[in-house]
């Protein structure tokens, strides 16, 4: 019940919430409206309020689902670059708005991964989100990919305040934000990397951090290579049936 309360309730702040969001938009491009400068800065802290009950709203949505276990995956296979480059281009306004720079490298040869391409995005996008909002002005963070040991391995990597090894074991928890004055200082719900974490074992990868307080962090997913693996069953009698089960991953 509570599951259903929470998806009915946000379907329906969902879509009053793009009409506000729509009409403000309106309220900024049209052409016959000429805004003095408050009235436009009015209209821009609106407009950047809407856009954070939209970000709230839709992450209690995507916990509900994964705590339901309804969240659906389209698998496919999907070159990471493809989906890293998305994510890149994606933040690039947040980035340039903290001028930060976002240096991209994926190995020409990483092995293409069966995924669900959108939801690899908004993994990778929330990764890049938290290297940039904890980064100091001027920043460099590094974003790649590369296939290791039949799997491939996507980071994020920052060089900010980085994490304390207390604080690892809860990072992944629901509206979780650890302690500090950098912290408060920016938004955001808490639940990015708890949504990360339900997105990645979906696919049967895994999520973690490294980090040296005070040098910065590097977050790390490990997804599964796509394979395929023949098991052949033989009892070892002459003449025996052969039989073979074909695996294919994940
Ligand atoms: N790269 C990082 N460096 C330092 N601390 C981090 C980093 N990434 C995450 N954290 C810490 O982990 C907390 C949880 O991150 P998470 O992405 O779940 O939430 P958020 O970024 O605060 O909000 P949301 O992603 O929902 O907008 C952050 O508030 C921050 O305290
Ligand atoms: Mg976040």
């Amino acid at each position: 019940m509570k599951t259903e309360f929470v998806s009915t309730v946000s379907h329906e702040l969902r879509t009053p919430l793009a009409s506000i969001k729509g009409s403000l938009h309106l309220l900024l491009s049209d052409e016959g409206l000429v805004l003095d400068e408050t009235q436009r800065h009015l209209v821009d802290i609106s407009l950047k309020n809407t856009d954070r009950l939209i970000r709230l709203i839709n992450n209690i949505l995507d916990i509900s689902k994964m705590e339901a276990g309804h969240i659906h995956l389209d698998l496919a296979l999907h070159r990471p670059v493809d989906f890293v480059e998305m994510a890149v281009e994606g933040i690039k306004g947040f980035a340039e708005s903290r001028t930060i720079a976002i240096e991209s490298e994926v190995a020409p040869d990483t092995p293409e991964v069966r995924v669900d391409f959108d939801r690899m995005v908004q993994v990778v996008t929330n990764l890049l989100s938290n290297a940039i909002k904890f980064s100091p002005e001027r920043g460099r963070v590094e974003v790649g990919a590369r296939g290791a040991g039949g799997q491939v391995e996507i980071w994020v990597t920052d060089h900010g305040q980085g994490i304390a090894p207390e604080d690892v074991g809860r990072l992944f928890k629901k509206f979780q934000q650890l302690d500090g004055r950098t912290v408060r200082a920016v938004s955001g719900t808490g639940l990015g990397l708890a949504i990360c974490r339900g997105i990645v074992e979906e696919h049967g990868g895994r999520i973690g951090v490294e980090s040296q307080p005070g040098q910065g962090a590097t977050f790390i997913l490990d997804l599964p290579g796509d394979y395929v693996v023949e098991l052949i069953v033989n009892d070892g009698t002459v003449g025996s049936a052969v039989d073979s089960v074909t695996i294919t991953s994940p």
